[in-house]
């Protein structure tokens, strides 16, 4: 199960001098050959799904494949939300199985940046979930020409990023040092001296955004400065488009997986390229053997009813799915009756959260008690309620 804890995955790679590379998918190529990639290199490797790409493909389909395909890698995996929009995408992406966080505020004036982090902060933490703030501005849009989206780059200053950290709580920071999301012509001017100080003053894992089209000797000044992560699509993107060209060149009457084939290939190419030059390559059992598996709980109790007949309690218990399913940090709940109508305990909830800190989160969220208290405890008179935590081996 080598899904990670990314907290644990990124402070390894502050402290040994490289960064990980967050990846973002759109379909079945990219997953597939980004974890390709990661595989041929024995590095650990963060699945990126970004929020402005939502339109591409349907995150709660895409997501249980991301899972799977993480879930049977032999290298450390995190899966991340890139640029959320909003608190409630959150929720959606950590009930959908990510296990690091972005809602992308830097747009908005500094205070509501800090709220909107420092209420995400919260929420996050109490499903054990890393949160990735941005601070200043990286203009541009992934996947397109940054010239086309020329917004002014504001650039994060060693004292707001200090206040904003303690403020918000962040576990990793985004920092505007002179890149752009996309596809750029020239060469961007990096503020290497700024990124220094920022992460003098930090002294935690900085993040950039926009990293296609840096040349190697930018990526490695910036690793030297303290940069983990790195989030790169666009150089994807174009990876994929040039072998759809050329397959659609080579053989212009192909069909679709005519004109699709050798994607994963070309995606993982260059995700490997990246990889190589990031120092990632041949750390995947270092990063393996020194982080927290992520592991969920399995929160179960049995039950029976009393004062409701069958049809009360099956109404109630259909409240209960709908309330408590939306709950931060649940994963699913499965509600059940007992096959044989004379076993002890009647009906059943096994909710599955997504870390263990989901136990005290979930028991004092007001969704939770106001079901508790009002619908489920009146009625459920015995019951056995316990938390069993996966076993891995
Ligand atoms: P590029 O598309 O410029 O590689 O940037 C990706 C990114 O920053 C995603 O958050």
């Amino acid at each position: 199960m080598p899904i990670v804890n990314m907290k644990d995955m990124l402070q390894h790679a502050y402290e040994h001098g490289y960064a990980v590379g967050a990846f973002d998918l759109v379909s079945l190529d990219f997953l597939q050959g980004i974890l390709d990639a990661a595989e041929h290199t024995r590095a650990p490797v963060i699945l990126s799904l970004a929020e402005s790409h939502f339109d591409a493909f349907d995150f709660a389909l895409l997501m249980p494949a991301v899972e799977a395909a993480a879930m049977r890698a032999s290298v450390p995996v995190a899966i991340h939300l890139d640029h959320g929009a909003s608190f409630e995408t959150a929720v959606k992406a950590i009930n959908l199985g990510c296990n690091g966080i972005m809602v992308d505020a830097s747009d908005k004036p500094l205070q509501d940046n800090i709220a909107i982090t420092r209420s995400l902060t919260e929420m996050a933490h109490g499903c054990g979930i890393p949160v990735e703030g941005e601070l200043g501005y990286v203009p541009g849009v992934e996947g397109e020409d940054a010239e086309r989206h020329p917004g002014e780059i504001c650039y994060t200053t060693v004292e707001e990023a200090r206040s904003y950290v303690e403020s918000t709580g962040v576990d990793f920071l985004a920092v505007s040092i002179g890149t752009v999301h996309g596809r750029m012509q020239g060469k961007p001017e990096l503020d290497y001296l700024r990124l220094q100080q920022i992460n003098e003053a930090l002294d935690m894992p900085l993040v950039i955004h926009g990293g296609t089209g840096l040349s190697d000797e930018q990526f490695r000044q910036l690793i030297d400065n303290g940069v983990s992560k790195i989030n790169y699509y666009t150089a994807l993107s174009d990876a994929a488009a040039k072998q759809i060209l050329h397959n659609a060149g080579a053989a212009p009457s192909s069909g679709y997986t005519g004109l699709a084939k050798g994607l994963r290939d070309a995606i993982g190419a260059e995700t490997e390229r990246c990889i190589r030059l990031w120092g990632g390559e041949g750390r995947a059992d270092e990063v393996l053997a020194r982080c927290r598996p992520w592991t969920s709980v399995e929160h179960l109790i049995i039950y029976n009813v009393e004062g409701l007949d069958t049809a009360g309690a099956k109404e109630m218990i259909a409240e209960g799915r709908r309330v408590l399913s939306a709950i931060p940090g649940v994963r699913e709940v499965f509600t059940g009756e007992a096959m044989k109508e004379d076993d002890q305990y009647r009906y059943t909830w096994l909710v599955r959260f997504c870390h263990p800190a989901v136990i005290d989160s979930y028991r004092e969220h007001p969704a939770h008690v106001a079901f508790a208290d009002n619908h489920f405890r009146p009625v459920a008179g015995g019951r056995i309620s316990i938390d069993y935590i996966e076993i891995i081996n």
